[in-house]
């Protein structure tokens, strides 16, 4: 690994979470997960995946035995510190509030860091354009689709430019065109910017497509950990999500996952 990469590799040991007696995550090892690169975070309901991005962000009860980004130990920075480096991205945003979007983007920028306005409203510009939503700039919050609202959400954490992001699948209400458009924009960035972006998906296809890396869950532990080739096979899809599935090559060299069957328990 080169020195950059390691300057900002997340290192995560032994991460347990618990909800009172439901042990959520138990003593999980992530592998080192080095930067410019989209991992996917995969896993049946309930699997502890949102536990997981909470957990890194410091947003849950969770113990670590390490956690680092490079050299810098996360379990040593405030907590504000953290969240700001490890910038978790909910499942459901909060209710809307009566802003525009323009707005709600320098709200973002200003709250953290207060850049020059001018420097803040290019920089929301930017990440609107690059999200395809620019037309959406001075519409209000609390009259946006729920896909527009999540690619607001999305454009509120890039306009930071955090070191890693951990997007709570982000790609739930968006149609077919935009879930392939952030995929795409996401892998870009990820390079562009050497960030890490660890990302919940449920469609396996994208995870195959568009990851560098898979994590894939499975009651609090880790069941593999790879290329997304090597996590989404047949046996692990079986052992994870009880399903028969092959995963076939389609035209363009693309892999898909065919479910023939359930597997009935
Ligand atoms: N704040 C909480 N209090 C109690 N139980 C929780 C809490 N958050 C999550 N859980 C439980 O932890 C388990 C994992 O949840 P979650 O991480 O949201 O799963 P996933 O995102 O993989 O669907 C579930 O059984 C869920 O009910
Ligand atoms: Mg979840």
């Amino acid at each position: 690994m080169d020195a950059l990469a390691s300057a900002r590799t997340l290192i995560a040991k032994g991460v347990s979470c618990r909800f009172g007696s439901l042990q959520v995550l138990d003593d999980l090892d992530l592998p080192p997960l080095p930067p410019a690169q989209v991992v996917a975070l995969l896993g049946p309901n309930g699997s502890g995946k949102s536990t997981l991005l909470k957990s890194l962000a410091g947003m849950a009860p969770a113990r670590f035995h390490a956690l680092s980004l490079g050299h810098r130990d996360m379990l040593a920075q405030p907590e504000r510190a953290r969240a700001d480096i490890l910038r978790y991205l909910p499942q459901s945003l909060p209710e809307a509030l009566h802003l525009t979007v323009t707005e709600s983007l320098l709200v973002a920028l200003n709250v953290r860091r207060r850049p020059g306005k001018a420097q803040a409203m290019e920089r929301s510009i930017a990440v609107l354009e690059s999200l395809g939503i620019a037309a959406l700039a001075p519409k209000y919050l609390d009259a946006l689709s729920g896909g527009q609202k999540q690619l607001v959400g999305l454009a509120q954490t890039l306009v930071d430019q955090p070191d890693v992001l951990l997007l709570d699948e982000p790609l739930a209400s968006l149609d077919l065109n935009y879930q392939h458009h952030v995929m795409g924009l996401l892998g870009r960035l990820a390079r562009e910017r050497n960030m890490l972006i660890i990302i919940v998906v449920h469609d396996l296809d994208m995870a195959l497509r568009y990851a560098d890396t898979a994590l894939l869950l499975y009651q609090g532990g880790l069941l593999a950990a790879g290329s997304p080739k090597a996590v989404i096979t047949p046996e692990h899809l079986a052992h994870a999500f009880k399903v028969q599935a092959r995963i076939q090559v389609v035209r363009g060299g693309h892999a898909t996952v065919f479910v023939d069957d359930l597997i009935q328990l």
